[in-house]
């Protein structure tokens, strides 16, 4: 079995690497901030940092970043770590700064709660995600900021999650967990090639952001931590995360926009999300997941050319009563599953409520999802799909899905309260997705309309982001 599945892997990293994943037209977001050079430089044993894993340099990078903030009228600074183990506690980022770590440098987080102060809980969440109140501020933090580079040459952003996930399991935590990298309230944030491992929590979190590039970025946690989700774009806009590899102990992507009554009354949706060439396994949790805090709405979202293995989900939606909010215009295209427990499944009682003050009666809209072009290998359940009795979710669509392997003897497909259209599934689509898309029902579902054309060639290459 275990063999099979490597085997499947590995061609499927063959195919990869013939070009039929990459091809020469391959898309890259656009960001203007990629490449800005940096006048200005300093290392961080200029201001005292040592490099020996057991010095605490959290002063070191404080300061190093106070005399940068000199320069952010002159065109901004560089912050380099050469090669070495970095001990620290969190500090804060500023304007138009690049953090740039050497290939051989890893920034270590330190495993004492105290150099990890306390931070306002989110307005959209209204408390701590796991305990009420205020949160641990995550390692590398930003808030308010504009033009953030934290990228190098492959070095690594360790959390030493393993303290903070004992702590979570044995409940003695004071405040909910801090992530590794996270940015409120900010813009023109690029994040690449570099491995980020053992997150305490979530590992990348822009919150109320736009115009955030994750490239070429490896994630990794084992896969029985609890909740170190890669990267979760909450209730943030033009985010475009691509060419990643994330193996961790929950979602790999999770897009998210508030929770309940908090996140309704924020009204900071998670719009204009591409998500593409990502690989990786979340034995626990799904590849792709959106909510389930989605209180202040998620739209226009393009998930293509996945590769998820060895998981619980490929793609999946939670949501709740009580959340309120929307999930509209989706699109997830060329995806490929081996060794997935449920390929799609749509939550709707995921529950989970920040306190007893919520809405029962706020109800999500679900609508307009479209799932293409999909192949699975050894897949247990096909689908699961299920939307809240009164509140159907609407033009559910299903193009192209061919997954193999289905073991249960339950039917590979449970869909309740649900409405829409398919064509070409295998096994055979439950009943209410019987009705097929062409072509009479193209123009109900997202953006099938040019379906039967190849997408690549007419691209507006000018647009940031969705340029279909
Ligand atoms: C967001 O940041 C800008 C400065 O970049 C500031 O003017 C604004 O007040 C901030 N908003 C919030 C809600 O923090
Ligand atoms: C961010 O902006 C908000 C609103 O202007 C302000 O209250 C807060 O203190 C600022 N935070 C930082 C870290 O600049
Ligand atoms: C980055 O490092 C990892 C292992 O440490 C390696 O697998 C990967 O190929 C490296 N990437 C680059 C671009 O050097
Ligand atoms: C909880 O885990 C921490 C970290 O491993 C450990 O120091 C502490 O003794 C544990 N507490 C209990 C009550 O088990
Ligand atoms: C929680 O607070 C107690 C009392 O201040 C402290 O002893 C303990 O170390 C704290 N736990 C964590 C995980 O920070
Ligand atoms: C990241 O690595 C790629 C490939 O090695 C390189 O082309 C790109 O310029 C790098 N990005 C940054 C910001 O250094
Ligand atoms: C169905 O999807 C596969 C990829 O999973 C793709 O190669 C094939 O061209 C698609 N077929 C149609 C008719 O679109
Ligand atoms: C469908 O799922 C529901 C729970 O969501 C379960 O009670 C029911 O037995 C399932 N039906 C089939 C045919 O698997």
């Amino acid at each position: 079995m275990q063999l099979v599945v490597l085997v499947l892997v590995l061609l499927l990293l063959v195919r990869e690497s013939d070009g039929i994943g990459r091809s020469e037209e391959e898309e890259k977001c656009e960001n203007e901030n990629e490449m800005k050079k940096r006048p200005h430089s300093v290392s961080i044993t200029e201001f005292g940092a040592v490099g020996d894993g057991v010095t605490l340099n959290t002063k070191a990078f404080q300061n190093s970043i106070f005399y940068l903030n000199s320069f952010a009228d002159k065109g901004g600074a560089k912050l380099f770590v050469p090669a070495g183990r970095w001990l620290t506690g969190s500090f804060d980022l500023i304007s138009h700064l690049t953090l740039w770590l050497h290939k051989d440098a890893v920034i270590l987080a330190s495993p004492n709660s105290d150099d990890w102060p306390i931070t306002d809980p989110l307005p959209s969440y209204g408390r701590g995600r796991e305990l009420p109140g205020a949160r641990h501020r995550s390692l590398i933090y930003g808030r308010n900021l504009t033009d953030i580079i934290i990228t190098g040459d492959n070095g690594t952003i360790d959390g030493q999650g393993s303290i903070w996930w004992d702590w979570f399991d044995n409940k003695t935590l004071n405040y909910t967990r801090p992530h590794l990298v996270e940015f409120i309230n900010s813009t023109g944030i690029v994040i690449s090639n570099l491995t980020f491992i053992n997150s305490p929590f979530w590992a990348i979190h822009p919150v109320y952001c736009s115009q955030v590039t994750v490239r070429n970025v490896r994630i990794l946690a084992p896969p029985e931590s609890p909740n170190t989700d890669g990267i979760d774009p909450d209730s943030s806009d033009n985010v475009c995360i691509e060419d990643c590899y994330i193996s961790t102990g929950d979602d790999l992507v999770a897009i998210k926009s508030g929770w309940d009554e908090y996140g309704i009354s924020s009204g900071r949706p998670s719009t204009n999300i591409i998500i593409r060439r990502l690989m990786g396994e979340s034995g626990r949790a799904a590849g792709i997941a959106i909510g389930s805090e989605m209180s202040g709405g998620v739209s226009e979202v393009r998930v293509e050319n996945i590769q998820i293995f060895n998981s619980r989900t490929g793609i999946r939606i939670k949501t709740s009563p009580g959340r309120g909010g929307y999930v509209r215009n989706i699109y997830v295209s060329d995806m490929k599953m081996v060794n997935v427990g449920t390929a799609i499944r749509f939550t709707s009682l995921y529950g989970e409520h920040p306190d007893e003050f919520y809405d029962p009666t706020a109800l999500p809209l679900i609508e307009r999802i479209t799932i293409k072009d999909v192949v699975g290998e050894d897949i247990k359940i096909a689908g699961v799909l299920e939307g809240i009795e009164g509140d159907t979710f609407l033009n559910i669509c299903l193009s192209n899905i061919t997954l193999n392997g289905i073991t249960s003897n339950k039917s590979p497909w449970n869909c309740s309260y649900i409405q829409g259209f398919s064509d070409l599934v295998s096994p055979e689509i439950c009943e209410p997705l019987k009705e097929r898309i062409y072509p009479e029902h193209y123009s109900d579902c997202y953006h099938l309309s040019n379906h039967l054309r190849t997408s690549s060639s007419n691209q507006n290459r000018g647009a940031w982001l969705f340029s279909w």
